[in-house]
């Protein structure tokens, strides 16, 4: 099941918040990942030979983009948002409208851990197959259509047919205001054959659930989805590294993976200034061109597998 590797994330994120030099605090996340998430991630890293360094960065990358980003957006939505405890945890403003989409089995798990918790704005829950017809359950929980959203797909395209991915982003897409942003990680193909994936494409057909997703576009995947570039990066950029990883060139680079923000064609003037400041404040470019680099060394790729 997909649901374990919200365990899986939730270990991770507790391991980083015991770290003297963490990148974050999720004070959550040990009791939500419980004993499944530190097995399956002791499996995971069994499997890959070690701890996946990207992991705590883009969680902080993400931290850092929502964050400015709530500054002017007053909806969020988080596509498998798994065991996210940003809506508890963030800066965020009280009267911050935030969607969680995701299976009912995770958040069953998410509420009997945060129970007596209040969230820091307002939080909305909604049982959906991101991979299907969601919209009518994400409208009907009151998300205004009209709205400048964030949407936000962490950890969750390597999970999808490439197809699913494209309905999911047009879906996105066609119900929000102008201005408003997608951003997603998206994994490159350098890594998707090598021994380490081996175990989770053998575990992928043993449960007919799809092989894992990679493209060396993702601006294409974007295009096709409806979305524009906005920013484009790669774990090690500049923008991307916290002092954590080695360092890398931003801009795509064929077989890495990529961390992307996509907006809605014809922003005005406005929103793309607002847009620009955001991305200065989290570290990045604000040219929103889209930065071709060299052929080189893929960094390592991300494996999200499940035990
Ligand atoms: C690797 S976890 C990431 C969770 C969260 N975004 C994070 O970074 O902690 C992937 C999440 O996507 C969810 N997911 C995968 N496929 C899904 C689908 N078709 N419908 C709803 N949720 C899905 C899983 O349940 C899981 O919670």
């Amino acid at each position: 099941m997909t649901a374990d590797t919200a365990f899986w994330i939730a270990a991770v994120r507790a391991r980083e918040t015991e770290r003297r030099d963490r990148l974050f605090a999720d004070v959550y996340a040990h009791d939500l990942a419980g004993q499944r998430g530190c097995a399956i991630m002791a499996a995971s890293e069994r499997a890959s030979g070690g701890e996946n360094a990207f992991i705590p960065v883009r969680v902080r990358w993400f931290d850092d983009l929502i964050v400015s980003a709530a500054g002017r957006t007053r909806q969020v939505v988080l596509l498998g948002a798994g065991l996210d405890t940003r809506a508890f945890r963030l800066d965020l403003p009280a009267d911050l409208d935030w969607y969680e989409i995701d299976r009912h089995e995770v958040f069953t798990a998410k509420s009997n851990v945060l129970t007596d918790c209040m969230p820091r704005c307002r939080r909305h829950v909604v049982v959906a197959d991101v991979g299907g017809d969601w919209s009518p359950a994400l409208l009907g929980a009151g998300f205004d259509p009209r709205a400048e959203t964030l949407w936000v797909a962490e950890g969750l395209f390597f999970y999808l047919p490439e197809q699913a991915i494209v309905e999911m982003l047009r879906g996105a897409a066609r119900i929000c205001g102008s201005g408003s942003l997608l951003a997603a990680d998206v994994t490159g193909t350098a890594g998707l054959d090598s021994p380490a994936m081996r175990p989770y494409r053998a575990w992928c057909e043993r449960n007919g659930v799809p092989p894992p997703f990679g493209t060396d576009d993702p601006l294409a995947l974007f295009a096709a989805g409806g979305w524009q570039l906005g920013h484009v990066t790669a774990p090690g950029a500049p923008d991307a590294n916290y002092g954590r990883l080695p360092p890398q060139a931003g801009g795509v680079i064929p077989g890495r993976t990529h961390l992307v923000v996509g907006q809605l064609p014809a922003l005005d003037q406005a929103s793309q200034s607002s847009w620009n400041n955001a991305i200065r404040k989290s570290g990045g470019g604000t040219d929103g061109s889209c930065p071709i680099g060299d052929v080189r060394s893929p960094a390592p790729v991300v494996e999200h597998w499940p035990s």
